[in-house]
């Protein structure tokens, strides 16, 4: 089976893009990552991509309207584009040209804990002043607005009495790593079959409390 090609967009250190990076390595993935892009040109993710021979640019800033964005995808031919960290809202002209294509990783169980504002240790904070007793991992489809879209996979985080903004983001970015890769490489593998990117169960998630999970997800 051919493998999906992934574009990453990310703004970032590239932790999330690194565990993709490390599990496409894998002989057999189901996926390749053939592009990473940043609005930021010191993002460390580029420097990752590069170091895995993988195309790396920044994106020009001249342009607002996603052109340049749309013209260095299109350049790649992406299966599957995946926002590992990147805090800028996607131009329409690309959701609409890559329609249910572009997925969303968010360190929080959404739709609580989303949308504009709500990054990096702003939700972790936001969480924590809210007194809820479990954060999470959401891997979600995106349309126009931020946090927005059909949630594809889910994965419950503790939060302990004693956390601080910082230990419950590091507490959920260990599950980041876990699941972006699986949940990411499972869509790819049916995108291969369908053309489309399917919800990895009949409720769009791919792990709920008190579900049976559709892929493995217990580590
Ligand atoms: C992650 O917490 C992700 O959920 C959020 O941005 C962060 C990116 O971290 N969207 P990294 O750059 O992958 O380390």
């Amino acid at each position: 089976m051919a493998q999906a090609r992934i574009a990453v967009l990310a703004s970032g250190r590239g932790t999330n893009l690194q565990a993709l990076l490390d599990a496409c390595a894998d002989p057999g993935a189901s996926a390749e990552v053939c592009v990473v892009l940043s609005n930021r040109a010191t993002a460390g993710a580029l420097d990752r991509a590069r170091a895995a021979g993988v195309p790396a640019a920044a994106i020009p800033t001249t342009s607002d309207d996603g052109s340049a964005l749309l013209v260095l995808l299109d350049r790649h031919a992406p299966d599957v584009i995946v926002l590992a960290g990147y805090l800028k809202l996607v131009p329409q002209s690309v959701v609409q040209r890559y329609p249910g294509r572009i997925m969303n990783i968010h360190p929080a169980l959404l739709p609580g804990f989303g949308g504009r504002g709500m990054y990096g240790r702003h939700v972790h904070e936001a969480v924590l002043a809210a007194g809820v007793r479990v954060s999470g991992v959401t891997l979600h489809l995106i349309d126009e607005e931020y946090d927005r879209g059909w949630i594809l996979a889910q994965w419950p985080v503790p939060v302990r009495p004693d956390d601080t903004a910082e230990t419950l983001a590091q507490r959920v970015l260990e599950v980041e790593h876990q699941l972006l890769p699986r949940a990411v490489l499972a869509a790819a593998e049916r995108f291969g079959r369908t053309g489309t990117i399917v919800p990895l169960s009949p409720a769009g998630e791919g792990f709920s409390v008190g579900g049976r999970p559709r892929i493995d997800l217990s580590t």
